[in-house]
């Protein structure tokens, strides 16, 4: 049996769909090519280990047999969750395991840095223990874990960190459908606002209380632009898919998850010459994407800038989880 892997998955960027997909509806997301990486190595003693510097833990440590017992440190839930979950379907039959994750971007984009380290965590245990889980079993138990913790959430990022690419997914997974795409001419900017995924998604089903059948045609609406733009995509009619971009971000604007900073950035992009500029992921903070003309580039990314911004430089539709090193 293998003593050591090495493992490492894509962040995600929302293109279309956003807080709709989180009840029955479909979105468009691609894999960004900032990776988290795992390297786990079956240990000897039944302990389970964590190092994970990029978010504060350092030699974290407590017996297989207590995994999920006592105070479990934010920045090791995870990763901890994801070992609870293997071990659960898949028991370790001696020894331990040691983990250690490096990121290659920041959690503050929220580019789905805990999804990464999650689908990380599956597929090296699923290869070092012999399982050998196909991309739909590594897929349920992350998204499982995701939802053991934040109650919460469509499982679209953890659809781009196990099979990359660019992707038309449904709430849960019920569609995971790769899109043949070679590339997309997108810019993304970054807002310097840090959001809270889940808080947003509550603000939201608030609002979905007080006014369902409003809401619930919002949601139909973003389903038809998510349709559309699938289609516009597959055709790189980028044109078609900026204006259902700018579309989209104004039933994200009335379901309340713009912020004046993202606006400046996304009006900024537009009247620079984008195709069309939306929020990316929960709104309020995190990152703004426009689709850009080459020739207006350059032009675009200072006026993100310009509009207080940071231009992120992204690969996008990357590969998914993948083994770095055995
Ligand atoms: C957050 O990046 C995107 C949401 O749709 C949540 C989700 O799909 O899990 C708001």
């Amino acid at each position: 049996m293998t003593k050591q892997i090495t493992v490492s998955a894509p962040g995600k960027l929302m293109l279309l769909g956003e807080h709709a997909v989180v009840y029955d509806r479909p979105c468009l997301v691609t894999a960004v090519g900032q990776r988290m990486k795992a390297t786990i190595t079956l240990t000897e003693s039944p302990f389970f280990e964590l190092n994970a510097p990029d978010v504060n833990v350092a030699n974290y440590r407590k017996p297989i047999s207590a995994l999920l017992s006592g105070e479990v440190p934010k920045g090791a839930k995870f990763v901890e969750v994801a070992v609870a979950n293997f071990f659960g379907k898949y028991p370790l039959k001696s020894g331990g395991i040691k983990i250690e994750t490096n990121s290659e971007f920041s959690a503050e984009f929220g580019f789905g840095s805990s999804s990464a380290s999650t689908v990380c965590t599956i597929k090296a245990l699923s290869e070092i223990t012999g399982a050998n889980l196909d991309q739909k079993a590594i897929f349920d138990l992350a998204y499982k874990t995701v939802l053991d913790i934040q109650g919460k959430g469509s499982g679209f990022d953890v659809a781009a960190a196990t099979y990359g690419g660019t992707l038309y997914f449904v709430t849960g997974g019920k569609v995971i459908e790769p899109l043949k795409v070679e590339n997309l001419p997108i810019v993304v900017g970054y807002s310097g606002i840090k959001v809270d995924t889940v808080t947003l998604i509550n603000q939201v089903s608030e609002k979905a209380k007080k006014y369902p059948e409003v809401i619930e045609a919002i949601y139909d609406q973003i389903k038809n632009l998510v349709e559309k733009a699938k289609k516009a995509v597959l055709e790189k009619d980028w044109a078609t898919v900026g204006e259902l971009m700018n579309i989209n971000e104004g039933v994200l604007s009335a379901l309340g998850v713009e912020s004046q900073k993202l606006a400046d950035m996304i009006y900024a992009a537009r009247e620079a010459g984008a195709y069309g500029a939306k929020l990316s992921g929960a709104g309020i903070g995190d990152c703004m994407i426009a689709f850009t003309p080459t020739e207006n580039r350059d032009k675009i990314n200072q006026s993100i800038t310009n509009a207080g911004g940071k231009v992120i430089d992204v690969q996008i539709n990357v590969e998914g989880v993948r083994i770095e090193n055995v």
